[in-house]
């Protein structure tokens, strides 16, 4: 009996700790986003970088919103907060792009908290 409980303890491990590589096409979402970020950041086209973002992560919701419901919020989000950006940079609502980015922002910290493992100083997985 101890010795079918320790092999069942020992098979469990691997699935807990399990991450995995994202694909080529995550990858590029992610680059494609931080890139659009860094320009929001820098108030570099933010109306359409912020549209830009949104059309993105409806792509990204449909991958993630399966998968968790950090994942699923975090998506959804993004959308919101970055359709409210264009709509605040087209009005010229500073106070407005300073809310969505913080938004925006907020929620990719909390997934990848949550989801996001560093491999190296170049390399990341899903967890
Ligand atoms: C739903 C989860 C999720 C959200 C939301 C999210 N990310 Fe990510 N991100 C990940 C995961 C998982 C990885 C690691 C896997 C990968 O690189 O594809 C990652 C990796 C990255 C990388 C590294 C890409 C590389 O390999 O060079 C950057 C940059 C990045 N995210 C930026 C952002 C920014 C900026 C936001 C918010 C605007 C954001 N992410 C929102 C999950 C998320």
């Amino acid at each position: 009996m101890q010795t079918l409980l320790l092999s069942l303890a020992f098979a469990a491990v691997p699935c807990l700790v399990a991450s995995e590589d994202p694909s080529p096409q995550h990858v590029q979402w992610m680059k494609e986003t931080g890139a659009l970020n860094g320009k929001i950041r820098k108030g570099e086209d933010v109306e359409a970088s912020a549209k830009r973002l949104a059309a993105l992560y409806k792509d990204v919701a449909v991958f993630w919103s399966p998968r968790s419901e950090t994942g699923k919020k975090t998506t959804a989000d993004i959308q919101s907060g970055a359709d409210a950006l264009a709509k605040a940079a087209a009005a010229g609502d500073a106070a407005g792009v300073a809310a969505a980015s913080r938004t925006i922002g907020g929620s990719c910290r909390t997934c990848h908290d949550t989801h996001r493992e560093k491999i190296s100083e170049t390399e990341y997985k899903i967890k």
